[in-house]
Order: structure tokens, then sequence, then C-alpha cells
């Protein structure tokens, strides 16, 4: 099956009207609903905002229905150039900008996957399932953009600080769950996707933005994970 997982009820109530033979299991908290998406296999799951939320729906995503792909879905501030509110952004990678080891010598965002042994700062994403997702977005939508997520427990509304993580990781939106699921899928093996709707551009006007603007961005993916579910099924 396919997994998406979004933190917001606007970001998965409309997947999951969308979907037949739904049946919804709580699991540590989190609603996980499963059932056929366009027809595919599908399991989608409600997170809760910030990276604890994300990773520990991401774990049980894969430890209970062991999905081929999972989705990060829902909104995110706009940071790059040229990035606007309304537009589309498929994470090429993502980084978790609040991890910082620096003290100890380590780079900026070099996180430990699991005790694995293995560390990385750029969180990969499939790009299979990254060039469905921009095939069927650029069918639908103007100003689609592909960059790096930079995610961390934060709502950004500060211009300084976008223009530091722009700097820092050439990040061209930030949000506060999609680096989390990126780590656990990439401890675990699972292709992964980040896919969001610019809100807001995270500056001084984010939190009006925001709340005028989430409810029809978050519309934007649902409509686009219903067009390329069968697609994104099938790789
Ligand atoms: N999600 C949507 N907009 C955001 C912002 N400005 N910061 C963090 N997460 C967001």
């Amino acid at each position: 099956m396919i997994g998406i997982i979004g933190a917001m009820k606007i970001e998965v109530d409309g997947i999951i009207a969308a979907m037949t033979d739904t049946e919804t299991t709580v699991r540590c908290g989190t609603p996980f609903t499963k059932g056929k998406l366009s027809g595919v296999p599908t399991v989608i799951a409600r997170c809760g905002a910030g990276k604890v939320n994300a990773a520990m729906c991401a774990a049980v995503m894969q430890e209970c229905y062991t999905p081929k792909v999972i989705i990060s879905t829902g909104v995110a501030g706009g940071i790059g150039e040229g990035v606007k509110i309304g537009d589309l952004v498929i994470a090429t990678h993502a980084v978790q900008y609040d991890y910082d080891t620096t003290a100890i010598g380590e780079p900026k965002s070099f996180v430990p996957l699991g005790g694995s042994g293995r560390e990385t700062v750029e969180l990969p994403t499939s790009e299979k399932h990254n060039a469905v997702l921009a095939e069927f977005a650029a069918k639908i939508y103007k100003g689609v953009h592909r960059g790096v997520i930079a995610t961390g427990d934060r709502f950004v509304a500060d211009p300084d600080f976008c223009e530091a993580l722009r700097a820092e990781y050439g990040a061209v939106s930030c949000e506060m769950e999609t680096g989390a699921i990126a780590h656990v899928c990439a401890a675990s093996g699972v292709p992964f996707s980040g896919l969001r709707a610019i809100s807001d551009n995270a500056n001084d006007d984010g939190k009006v933005d925001f709340m005028t603007f989430a409810t029809d961005s978050a519309e934007k993916c649902i409509t686009l994970l219903k067009a390329a579910a069968e697609a994104l099924y099938n790789i």
C-alpha cells in the first residue's frame, strides 16, 4: 500500500473522505485510516504537529502497515526565491535544522539514523516517487518547485531566520514534520517523498497568512495525491 502522513485535520480529512473501504485504528494516540484511495491500497495518518509526533507516526506506520512508500503531505512556509503562497514544493531532500551537535565538532544537522551507525545531514527522498508527483503536479498547477525542506520544532515567522535557512541549507520551505518522517524512512529503508503546499512565507505576516491560506493550500496536496495515487502505487 501507499502511506501518507499529514499533521493536521485539514491536511488529511479530504483524503480520508475520498477513500473507500476505510477502517480506522488509533495507535500511540494517532489515528491511522486504511482503505482505498483512487482504487489503490492506502494508509493515511494524522500525526499532530512536530518532529516527535511525526517520527512516532512514521515508525508505527512502517511497522504495522509496511507501506511501499511514505509521503509527508501538508502545508509549509515558503522561503525560497519566488516560492509563493499556493505554490507546491516537492522535496529533493529534507534537513532537521534544529539538530545541533556542533559543540562536539560535528556538522550542523548531522543526524544519526537510529543506532545503525549511519549518519547524514541530507535525508533522502525517492526520485521515482518525486518524478510522479512532479508530473501530476505540473498537469494541475503552476508554481511547482523542487528543493530542500527544512524541518524543526518551530513555527517560523521571522524573515531573518528564513534567510539563515536559505543560506545554510538552500531551503525553499520550512515546516515541522517532513525531516522527521524522512529520518524514519531513511533508517528503515522505506522510499520517501515530501510534498508541501505553501500557506505563508514564514515572515512577519506568517501567522495571519497561515490562518487565511492553510486550508486552500492543504487542499492542493489532497487533489494531487488523489490524482497521483495509482501511479505512485504502481512504481
Ligand atoms: N507550516 C506552515 N507554515 C509554517 C511555518 N511558517 N513554519 C513552520 N511550519 C509551517
